[in-house]
């Protein structure tokens, strides 16, 4: 059967990792959390002592760019794929509320798109990949077969989250997570490079009312239609 691309942009929260490992599941495809690559170049600035006052010391990330390689490898336990930041293991450490603070700025800095941008090109360049992000749609492959752009109310997506962290143990605030949550979309948004916007011919897809049941059906229906017309 011939493979696709599918790209799956939205805003934050929406749900479009859950939406995109599902797919990939159901299909055979590789997932590309593109999201987790922003967060572990965040990462790697923390981890570098180069964040003041919240924002990356772009000099010294600019030079040390091309040295961050993020790489997804399987967890044969549960089946899902990891962030791997220069060979190791940061899939937990990504997902702290301390990186989801600092991601967007890193992720709005024109060269630490372009780098990973180049390795998500490459990563896909086979097909047989379904990427989550804010620009596949419109910059990464602007070619792809199937475009969705996802969205829901800020609320229902700060309350997902919460959900998610305290599911893990973190002692979370949802006041805190919904402010979050405002504050990447409105940067996300506004960015000049790559702002968050749907492509012109992305499918949108509020799931504010919606189960996963439900979204896993509309899902998988459209992708068969997208491969077989
Ligand atoms: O999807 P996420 O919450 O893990 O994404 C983390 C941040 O990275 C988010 O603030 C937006 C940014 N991002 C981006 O700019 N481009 C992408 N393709 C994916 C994520």
């Amino acid at each position: 059967m011939k493979k696709i691309t599918i790209a799956i942009d939205g805003f934050s929260s929406c749900g479009k990792s859950t939406m995109a490992k599902y797919l990939a599941k159901k299909t055979g495809y590789i997932y590309i959390d593109t999201g987790a690559m922003y967060r572990a170049v965040t990462l790697f600035c923390i981890q570098n002592g180069w964040i003041k006052n919240g924002l990356p010391d772009e000099e010294k990330l600019r030079e040390q760019i091309e040295t961050i390689h993020i790489t997804f490898v399987l967890n044969p336990d549960t089946g899902l794929p990891e962030t791997y930041l220069n060979g190791k293991n940061v899939e937990r450490e990504i997902r702290s509320m301390s990186v989801s603070d600092l991601v967007s700025p890193v992720s709005a800095i024109g060269f630490v798109r372009k780098a990973m941008v180049k390795q998500q090109q490459e990563m896909g360049k086979s097909k047989g990949v379904v990427l989550d992000g804010r620009d596949i749609g419109t910059v990464v492959f602007p070619d792809a077969e199937l475009k969705i752009f996802m969205t829901a109310s800020p609320e229902i997506r700060a309350q997902r989250r919460y959900d998610e962290l305290k599911g893990k143990g973190e002692d979370v605030c949802f006041e805190e997570i919904l402010e979050n949550v405002k504050k990447r979309d409105h940067i996300d948004q506004t960015r000049a490079e790559s702002p968050l916007q749907k492509a012109g011919d992305a499918i949108v897809l509020d799931n504010t009312n919606l189960n996963v049941e439900e979204q896993n059906k509309w899902l998988l229906n459209l992708f068969e239609k997208t491969v077989n017309p």
